[in-house]
């Protein structure tokens, strides 16, 4: 299952939709580094970037909840800390370990089970709310 943009990702809200398709765009470019073996620098240089992009994306997502009274503003918040420990926890294991093989299969879970679930679910629910159909 490949991780590119696809069309029933889209919420309809343009600045979120293309911060999305850079995430993906960025994350794909991760794991393509991993699975070529490139060293622990470079692996770690693009999950910094995803990181601070990560970080960027979350605040202006949950900035456009709160002016729009989204009502499960809360638990959305909680899915997007949780993200960003497990980030943060592969960013340790690869300054610690290097690039693994079972990094590499945790890098590809974190995006396909987390991000594709919660940019179709979560957010395609914030879409509506702020498309005025929630
Ligand atoms: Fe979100």
């Amino acid at each position: 299952m490949g991780i590119s943009w696809r069309e029933e990702l889209a919420l309809g809200v343009d600045q979120i939709d293309n911060q999305h398709k850079e995430l993906l765009v960025r994350f794909d470019m991760l794991l393509t580094a991993c699975k070529q073996g490139k060293g622990g620098d470079e692996v770690l240089y693009l999950l910094n970037f995803l990181d601070e992009y990560v970080i960027t994306h979350f605040s202006d997502e949950e900035q456009l909840q709160k002016q729009s009274k989204f009502p499960d503003y809360e638990s959305h918040h909680q899915e997007h800390l949780s993200f960003i420990a497990k980030l943060a926890d592969l960013k340790k294991r690869i300054a610690d370990e290097g690039v693994q093989i079972d990094l590499v299969l945790d890098t590809n879970k974190l995006l396909l089970d987390w991000l594709i679930r919660h940019i179709s679910v979560r957010d395609k629910a914030v879409g509506k709310h702020l498309r005025g159909t929630y």
